[in-house]
């Protein structure tokens, strides 16, 4: 059986750098919808473009466009034993699209980790990020330093701000989160695949966490 997993939380509160964890450690494809965007983006697609003029202001890019792009995603073979989904879906209208796509392939979420974290918390940790433009690993200036200043430890590329991570911008991603994705923890608490994750703690302690969920 395949095993689809969702990372569920606020901006900031670590979907990215946990989704790496797991992915590596049950060999599965981390599909971050946020990265595919930000990869058009770069490419300089018509995608990409739309996509931005949302990003940049904090909000969602419409369901239709976020959903056809997944799906695309979904139909490249890795994805068929399965995929750590990260920041996907995240209203109401993607995750029933999402069952509908799984259904495909015989399979159907399995687990949603839901990381929690303060508001306070989730602000230091976006406008301390730095993020490598060749793949999107993730860094912090204070709590998962690179060995080398501006370098990505994995690829060596330039490490950089993103946009979306300003102050002004990251307190409209949280409004936007509370506003359209928070209902997802009903629906999924309802299909009983919601697992809470303290993400208050170290990097290290929440894989821990989230690798004793797993387990069981
Ligand atoms: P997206 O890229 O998904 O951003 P997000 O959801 O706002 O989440 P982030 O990537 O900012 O945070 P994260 O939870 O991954 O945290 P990370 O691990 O990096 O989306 C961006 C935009 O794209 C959206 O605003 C929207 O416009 C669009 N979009 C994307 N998906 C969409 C969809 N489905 N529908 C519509 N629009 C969509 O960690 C953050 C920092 O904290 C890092 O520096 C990290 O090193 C550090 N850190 C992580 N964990 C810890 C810890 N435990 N302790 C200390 N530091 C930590
Ligand atoms: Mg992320």
């Amino acid at each position: 059986m395949p095993t689809y997993i969702v990372m569920l939380g606020p901006p900031g509160v670590g979907k990215g750098t946990q989704a790496k964890v797991l992915a590596s450690q049950l060999e599965l494809p981390h599909i971050s919808s946020g990265d595919i965007f930000r990869e058009n983006l770069k490419d300089g697609t018509e995608m990409g473009k739309l996509a931005q003029t949302y990003m940049s202001k904090g909000e969602l890019v419409p369901d239709d466009v976020t959903i056809a792009m997944i799906r695309e995603r979904f139909e490249r073979p890795d994805c068929k034993n399965g995929a750590i989904l990260d920041g996907f879906p995240r209203t109401p209208a993607q995750a029933v699209a999402l069952d509908k796509m799984l259904a495909v392939f015989g399979g159907k979420v399995n687990m949603v980790p839901f990381i929690m974290a303060p508001d306070e918390v989730l602000i230091e940790r976006l406008t301390g990020r730095w993020t490598c433009r060749a793949s999107g690993h993730i860094f912090h200036e204070k709590f998962n330093q690179p060995r080398q200043a501006g370098k990505c430890d994995i690829d060596g590329s330039e490490l950089y701000q993103r946009e979306d991570d300003k102050v002004e911008t990251v307190v409209k991603r949280i409004q936007v989160y509370l506003q359209q994705t928070t209902p997802l923890i009903e629906f999924y608490k309802s299909q009983g695949t919601l697992v809470e994750i303290n993400g208050a703690q170290p990097i290290d302690e929440v894989s821990a966490q989230l690798l004793s969920f797993l387990n069981k």
